[in-house]
């Protein structure tokens, strides 16, 4: 899909969108145009709601001849994420009217949202809302659009607007990038490959990829990770991507740590067939990082960050780690295994301390596909969220704010990190209620002070149906929050 900011109506487009507020009356230079709406307007009760939509072909030989109007509802009621389910309903339409391309105008739109911000949005959720996966379906259903002109009636908005839609376009992209990692089955992607994809991805942004192998994972003494991995015949790789846009600033390193578990069979705690079916989705952490990796890396923004996976399969064999065991870490921490299913937290924590130790981050975030019970807190509305740190976390929740990707932050008190103590190790894989809250607090124990966040996406990294501007399979969540995140970084120094 090209997305371009166009100057004047230059009649390529063959369906133009019109958005209109509830209490507004419309006048239009196109006597066409004004007649449609107007008509409309006068049915008795009519009002233009928010998401009604009503769409035109006049039959004419001019272009624009599709019309989509679709109804804003009250301006002082419109926010940013009804912008977002407008512009996926546009979408959604204009493929049902075959529309190739597709005209709309950010200030006609939105007069309450940024011309900038608008802009960005269109561009962003009309390559979200125009996803699908259909990589293995001989009998493809191709959507009409092809392109999006977004129309700069004033000349002084230009230059913004040309940032605006590139940012949106590139983040758009990333997180359809995610996605598609996601929704790439298992025995597709394995380690190996999510290794060369972050490869292919940073060549083509430009980032630097290392990938370290099982000998070379050894080497670093990363025993918690390896002990969830040797059961696999595909051997895991550390995937470490360096991006460092501010080399002024070297000591300043954000570390993004994303869970890369290609495959989630829960090990010897082996998962019952309808908790594991989806679990291809267990490297969701892992894709919002490279994602968000291509997306700051595209955007030259100024700031370091290191991108870390610790890759595996959590599987089953002769040679697979027990309950009841007792691993070492690449911290020198133990760990007593009440669960083999509680494996994320193991590979984290290892590429944790490799983050802090190696590559020297001075910030932490960890984004992971950890627990359950995240569901049973939030659903799949929000991502529960842990930090150590206020200011780090608020840069987060403005993050969150831009992005439209909830997050609620859960309390770290110190009678759940007692939970994490073993009576025959320094601590336990499992510890029990709240899950959530256990979890990350056990990623928590390898921080070291450094500020930290994690987020728990085991919920909103998949969705199990579609939605508004999100289908059915890999949502591509936290790609643009750890986007914003890094770069409310740039902006507060
Ligand atoms: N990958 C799962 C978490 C998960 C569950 C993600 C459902 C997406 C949907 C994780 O490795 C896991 O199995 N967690 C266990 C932890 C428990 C054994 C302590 C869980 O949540 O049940
Ligand atoms: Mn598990
Ligand atoms: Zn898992």
């Amino acid at each position: 899909m090209e997305i371009k900011i166009i100057k004047s109506l230059d009649q390529s487009c063959d369906t133009r969108v019109i958005g209109l507020y509830e209490d507004e009356t419309y006048s239009f230079e196109d006597e066409e145009i004004q007649e449609m709406v107007h008509y409309l307007t006068k049915v008795e009760e009519f009002k233009w709601e928010f998401g009604k939509v009503e769409s035109f072909i006049l039959p004419r030989e001019a272009k624009p001849n599709k019309f989509i109007l679709i109804g804003l509802g009250k301006k002082e009621d419109f926010t940013l994420e009804k912008l977002r389910k407008v512009v996926a309903k546009v979408i959604k339409e204009g493929n049902r009217l075959k529309a190739k391309c597709i005209l709309l105008e950010p200030m006609g739109i939105s007069k309450v949202i940024s011309v900038e911000t608008s802009t960005r949005i269109i561009a962003e959720i009309s390559i979200l809302a125009n996803y699908k996966f259909d990589r293995y379906q001989a009998d493809k259903k191709e959507n009409s659009i092809q392109e999006i002109h977004i129309w700069c009636r004033e000349e002084n908005y230009l230059e913004a607007m040309e940032i605006s839609c590139q940012e949106g376009r590139i983040l758009g992209e990333a997180t359809v990038f995610a996605r598609d990692l996601v929704n790439e089955p298992a025995n597709v992607l394995l380690p190996i490959e999510l290794a060369n994809q972050a490869k292919a991805t940073g060549e083509k942004y430009g980032f630097e990829v290392e990938v370290f192998d099982e000998d070379q994972i050894q080497e670093l003494g990363m025993e918690a990770y390896l002990s969830v991995a040797r059961a696999s015949e595909n051997p895991p790789r550390l995937i470490v991507m360096r991006y460092f846009g501010d080399p002024a600033n070297q000591e300043e390193r954000i570390g993004l740590i994303g869970k890369g578990l290609t495959y989630d069979s829960g090990g010897l705690c082996i998962k019952p067939p309808k908790g594991m079916i989806d679990m291809k989705s267990d490297m969701g952490g892992a894709a919002a990082v490279i994602g968000a990796m291509a997306a700051i890396a595209q955007m030259k923004l100024q700031v370091n960050v290191v991108g870390v996976v610790a890759a595996c399969e959590n599987m089953i064999s002769g040679n697979a780690y027990r309950t009841g065991d007792i691993i070492g870490s690449m911290a020198g921490k133990t760990i007593f295994i009440g669960s083999t299913d509680a494996e994320g937290r193991l590979t984290l924590v290892d590429a944790v301390h490799y983050a802090i130790e190696k590559e020297k981050v001075s910030k932490i975030c960890d984004i992971a596909t950890l627990t359950g019970a995240a569901g049973y807190a939030l659903g799949n509305v929000a991502t529960p969220v842990l930090s150590n740190n206020d200011v780090f976390f608020n840069q987060l929740q403005e993050a969150s704010d831009q992005t439209g990707e909830k997050i609620w932050r859960l309390p770290c008190f110190e009678e759940y990190k007692e939970l994490l103590k073993s009576n025959v190790a320094d601590l336990t894989n499992s510890a029990g209620n709240p899950g959530t809250i256990t979890a990350g607090l056990f990623i928590g124990e390898f921080v070291q002070e450094k500020p930290w966040i994690h987020m728990d996406v085991a919920y909103t990294a998949w969705a199990d149906k579609a939605s508004d501007y999100s289908v059915e399979g890999g949502t591509g969540g936290g790609v643009r929050t750890l986007y914003y995140l890094v770069k409310n970084e740039s902006k507060i120094k």
